[in-house]
């Protein structure tokens, strides 16, 4: 429960606006996406998922649906333990071993994992500091970054990993592309994430609809 209220304290300041839960996300930037609980029950078998995991730089038009869109996010590191406030990945302090930051066409939102929500941080179209060089990620529908305060960094790369490999599994399990990436422009996204000191991102899935 410490853990859940730790959780909460990191994720300060936001308002109650509600995005209604069916509608697809293209609406303007809602300053709260309250997310469906993850459907836990659905997806192809774990070693069918790893058969068809891979990278993909090719995507159809079109974004995730809000219960995609909640799914991937919670594999990628929701709590899956409630009482214990613990993630679908493995860390070791949370609130700061792995933020998770949901970039979409309207805007960049905070995952808080705790209430399954998105939490708005900045409005706009920013998927070109996602991008870098490679401009499909600037066209894609959704870029989740994945940022550590782990000081260690061979903790903070195997905590980023964990989640990777899980939102790629989702995504081969839920018939999405997806491309994980190191590239991005590093000082332009720090300063928008806004991290606190000693926080920084790591890796970006890239992700979209299946051509
Ligand atoms: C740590 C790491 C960083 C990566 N960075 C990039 C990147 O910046 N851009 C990109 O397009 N792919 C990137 N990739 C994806 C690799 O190119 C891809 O995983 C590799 O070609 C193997 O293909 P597969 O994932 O389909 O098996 C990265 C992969 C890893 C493991």
């Amino acid at each position: 429960m410490r853990k859940a209220i730790f959780w909460k304290l990191a994720v300060l300041g936001w308002s109650l606006l509600i995005f209604p839960l069916a509608a697809p996300l293209t609406a303007a930037a809602p300053a709260t996406i309250r997310l469906p609980p993850p459907d836990r029950s659905g997806g192809v078998r774990l070693m069918q998922a790893m058969q068809e995991r891979q990278s993909s730089r090719d995507f159809a038009e079109g974004g995730l649906s809000v219960q995609q869109l909640s799914d991937l996010l919670w594999a990628a590191g929701g709590i899956n333990r409630p009482e214990e406030g613990k993630s679908t990945v493995p860390i070791m302090t949370p609130g700061s071993d792995l933020i998770i930051h949901a970039l979409l066409p309207d805007g960049l939102y905070l995952y808080d994992p705790v209430d399954n929500a998105l939490l708005l941080r900045q409005a706009g179209d920013h998927r070109a500091l996602a991008a870098g060089p490679q401009a499909f990620a600037a066209q894609a529908p959704l870029n989740v970054i994945l940022s550590s305060g782990q000081k260690n960094d061979t903790a903070a790369g195997v905590i980023v990993g964990h989640s990777s490999q899980n939102i790629y599994l989702y995504c081969a399990s839920a018939g999405l592309k997806a491309v994980t990436r190191m590239t991005m422009d590093r000082q332009g996204l720090r300063d928008l994430l806004k991290l606190p000191e000693g926080q920084r991102p790591l890796l970006i899935l890239t992700v979209g609809l299946k051509p």
